[in-house]
């Protein structure tokens, strides 16, 4: 199964998620470039929050190549990030199948949830499966193995290998 991982990841815990599961796909990674580092907290939550579009740099790989393109944003303000919320709106009739990941602040995945169903909503697919990792996983490492359990499960494989 031919797979990207595309993310946006302004301090690095999405990444880090991105880069586990690319790992064990085995897939091309595709890092979203916006201008968000310049901007203020308030000012992107309240972005995320209105559902603003953010201006992201060309991306590299084409999603229509794919069989599965695994997309992974923050949680911000309850929303999906700005930089995300562009990539899907460009690229949604070029997806074959999907499936997401988000980071957040707060433990629970309530918010999370609602948030990558709003992603999934955008895709305009249905998703072949979601996980949400909490940021204090990220620090301590214990979402090595979520992502690898996660994407054992995308490739039907069982979790062990
Ligand atoms: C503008 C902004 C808004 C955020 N809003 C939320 C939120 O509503 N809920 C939450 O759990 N975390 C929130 N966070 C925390 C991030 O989701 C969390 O730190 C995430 O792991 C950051 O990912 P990154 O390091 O890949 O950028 C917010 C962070 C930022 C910068």
């Amino acid at each position: 199964m031919k797979t990207l991982v595309a993310y946006y990841s302004r301090t690095g815990n999405t990444k880090r998620v991105a880069e586990a599961l690319a790992e064990t796909l085995n897939a091309d990674i595709e890092a979203i470039v916006s201008d968000t580092k310049d901007k203020g907290m308030g000012r992107l939550a309240m972005q995320a929050f209105l559902r603003v579009h953010a201006k992201i740099a060309q991306t590299t790989n084409d999603p229509a190549s794919y069989d599965l393109v695994v997309v992974g944003s923050p949680v911000w303000a309850g929303k999906m990030s700005s930089p995300i919320r562009t990539y899907l709106a460009q690229n949604k009739d070029e997806f074959t199948s999907v499936a997401f990941f988000c980071t957040h602040g707060q433990p629970g995945s309530e918010g999370s949830a609602k948030m990558l169903e709003s992603m999934e909503t955008l895709s305009g697919k249905k998703s072949a499966g979601m996980l949400d990792v909490a940021a204090n996983d990220v620090e301590s490492a214990a979402y090595v193995e979520k992502a690898k359990r996660f994407a054992a499960a995308l490739l039907e494989l069982p979790s062990s290998q």
